[in-house]
C-alpha cells in the first residue's frame, strides 16, 4: 500500500473496493504483508499460533501491547488493529482504561472488541474519548467456552435479526469498521446491507466490504486444525520443516558451513 489508509479513507470503501485484512504478531510478518494489506490486525489469536495456547483468553494487555509495538516497528506506514483481549472490557471504565494504555504504549490506530448490542456502550464511551472503535460480531473466540465451541451464526432467523441489530447497535455507538466472523454468507451480507460502515468477513461469504484472514491460517503455518473457510496460500509448515532438515542434514554431513560462510 503506498499511503497509510485512515478512519476517513476506510469508511469510504464501503461497497466499492474491498478491504484487505490480515493478522501480524510481529515486526518480521507486519513488514512482510504491509505492501498488500490495507490494514494489519494484531489479533489475540496470537495466543494460540504464536504462544500456544488452545484459545485466545488468557492472551493479557502486556502481551497485546508488546505484539502491536512490534507490529507497528515493521510497519510503520499501516494502518494497525489491535484487539483487545478478555477481560479487559468488561465495564465502560476498564474499557477505557486499557484502551488508555493501550493507545499510550502503542502507535495502533485503533482497538477491536468483541461483541454487538451488549457492548454498545462500551464502543460509544471509547469513541466518545479519542480511542476508534473496530467492532468485532458474530462467532465470537472470546465466548468460546462460555459457548462450548466455534458455533456458526445466522442459522436461525432469530439469530440472523440479532446480527444486524448488533451491526447496528455497535455502527451508531460509533465503531468506523467492524468485523463479522464465522456467519452464514447470506446473513452476513444482509448485515453488511444494513450498516454503512464497512463490514469485514472471516468466514462470512464474498458479499461484504473485505476479507480478514490470520497470517499463520493462511500460510500454513498454524496445524493444529483449520477452519474451513481458511485458503492456504503457502504450504508454509512443510516448506519451513524441509529447510530445516535440509540444514540438519548439512550440519551432519558438514557440507554446511562453506568456504563462502566463513570469515
Ligand atoms: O484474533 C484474531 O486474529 C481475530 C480474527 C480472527 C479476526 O480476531
Amino acid at each position: 500500500m503506498s499511503k497509510k489508509l485512515t478512519i476517513s479513507s476506510i469508511k469510504k470503501r464501503k461497497g466499492s473496493d474491498p478491504l484487505v485484512m490480515i493478522t501480524a504478531y510481529d515486526a518480521l510478518f507486519s513488514r512482510l504483508v504491509a505492501s498488500s494489506a490495507d490494514m494489519i490486525l494484531v489479533g489475540d489469536s496470537l495466543n494460540m499460533s504464536f504462544a500456544g495456547k488452545s484459545d485466545t483468553i488468557s492472551a493479557t494487555l502486556d502481551q497485546m501491547i508488546y505484539h502491536t509495538n512490534a507490529v507497528c516497528a515493521g510497519a510503520p506506514e499501516s494502518f494497525v488493529v489491535a484487539d483487545m483481549p478478555f477481560g479487559t472490557y468488561t465495564t465502560k471504565e476498564s474499557a477505557l482504561e486499557n484502551a488508555i494504555k493501550m493507545f499510550q504504549q502503542t502507535p495502533a490506530d485503533c482497538v477491536k472488541i468483541e461483541g454487538g448490542q451488549d457492548k454498545a456502550a462500551v464502543v460509544r464511551y471509547l469513541t466518545e474519548n479519542g480511542i476508534a472503535v473496530c467492532g468485532h460480531i458474530g462467532l465470537l473466540p472470546q465466548s468460546v467456552r462460555s459457548e462450548g465451541g466455534y458455533k456458526v451464526k445466522g442459522k436461525t432467523e432469530a439469530e440472523a435479526t440479532a446480527l444486524i441489530t448488533d451491526a447496528k447497535a455497535i455502527e451508531a455507538a460509533g465503531a468506523f469498521c467492524m468485523v463479522i466472523e464465522g456467519v452464514k454468507a447470506d446473513v452476513a451480507a444482509a448485515v453488511a446491507a444494513a450498516v454503512s460502515v464497512p463490514v469485514i468477513g472471516i468466514g462470512a461469504g464474498k458479499d461484504v466490504d473485505g476479507q480478514v484472514l490470520v497470517f499463520s491460517d493462511m500460510l500454513g503455518l498454524f496445524e493444529a486444525f483449520t477452519p474451513k473457510f481458511v485458503k492456504k496460500y503457502l504450504d508454509g509448515a512443510s516448506l519451513v520443516r524441509g529447510a530445516v532438515e535440509s540444514y540438519a542434514t548439512e550440519v551432519k554431513t558438514g557440507e554446511f558451513p562453506k568456504e563462502e560462510h566463513t570469515y
